[in-house]
């Protein structure tokens, strides 16, 4: 097992249910992490209650290319470069596709995919550098198989599985890993603006859905989980 101790770890989406949790739990094996999200609050509150200096902690839009570079800088003259990149960020709008607004479409695209872009290239030289790291994102099950409603949200979520895939061949000559966990529905506050009858209690628990991030994150250098599919034992859709 990859011990944890020390590794610097960035956690985007660590407001949100699966990211506070791996944060958590990744901060609870030694890991130095880095945490982002929008809610400062939260965020504070996180920190809090896990031990992490407010220093390490990056109120910022993802969307943003500025605030994402700036955050990237401040991270990198604190420690160099990161050993592990988990984005846990994104939002789900779930409708049919005649009452999804142009506005909606391209804000789904750009908090699941242009956000994921802008760290990847604000976070990938500096594992260039050293030739080594892992890059965890989250598609979902939804970035594999399509559902009803899902026009926005899977366009998004497919696009992140393609250009992951795309960058796993700008770096395959390192050692620098990436992982798309396809995840099932997981019980987050993540369907609490979502207008679907959903069954939360058949769901996967965050805390769960964290453990396979934190088990992803102690996988041996020899080897590349490239993909996990994690869903409710009941709800398989894959
Ligand atoms: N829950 C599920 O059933 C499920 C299933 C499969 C995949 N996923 C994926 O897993 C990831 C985490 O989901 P979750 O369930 O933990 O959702 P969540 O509880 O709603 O958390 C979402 C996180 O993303 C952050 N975020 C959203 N837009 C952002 C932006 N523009 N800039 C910065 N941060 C932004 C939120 O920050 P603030 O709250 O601070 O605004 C929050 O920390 C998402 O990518 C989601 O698509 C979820």
């Amino acid at each position: 097992m990859e011990k944890l101790n020390g590794k610097k770890v960035l956690i985007a989406g660590a407001t949100g249910g699966i990211g506070s949790q791996a944060a958590r739990m990744l901060a609870g094996s030694g890991a130095e992490v880095f945490l982002t999200g929008r809610k400062a609050d939260r965020l504070a509150a996180l920190a809090d209650s896990i031990g992490v200096p407010h220093g390490r902690c990056f109120v910022t839009d993802l969307t943003d290319a500025a605030a994402v570079a700036s955050m990237a800088e401040d991270i990198g003259r604190q420690c160099g470069p990161i050993d592990i990149l988990v984005n846990a960020s994104g939002i789900g709008i779930i409708k049919p596709v005649e009452q999804l607004s142009p506005e909606e479409f391209n804000l789904t695209l750009q908090a699941n995919l242009t956000a994921a872009f802008l760290l990847v290239r604000a976070f990938l030289p500096g594992m260039k550098e050293v030739k080594k790291g892992l890059i965890i994102n989250i598609p979902g099950v939804l970035g594999k198989v399509p559902m009803a409603g899902a026009a926005a949200y899977s366009a998004s979520k497919y696009g992140l599985v393609g250009m992951m895939q795309s960058i796993r061949e700008e770096v395959k000559r390192t050692e620098i890993r990436i992982t798309n966990l396809f995840l099932g529905g997981v019980d987050s506050p993540f369907w609490d603006t979502i207008d679907l009858r959903v069954q939360k209690d058949r769901m996967i628990r965050s805390e769960e859905a964290a453990r396979a991030i934190w088990f992803l994150c102690q996988q041996p250098l020899s080897g590349v989980v490239s993909e996990m599919v994690l869903q409710p034992f009941n709800h398989q859709a894959i």
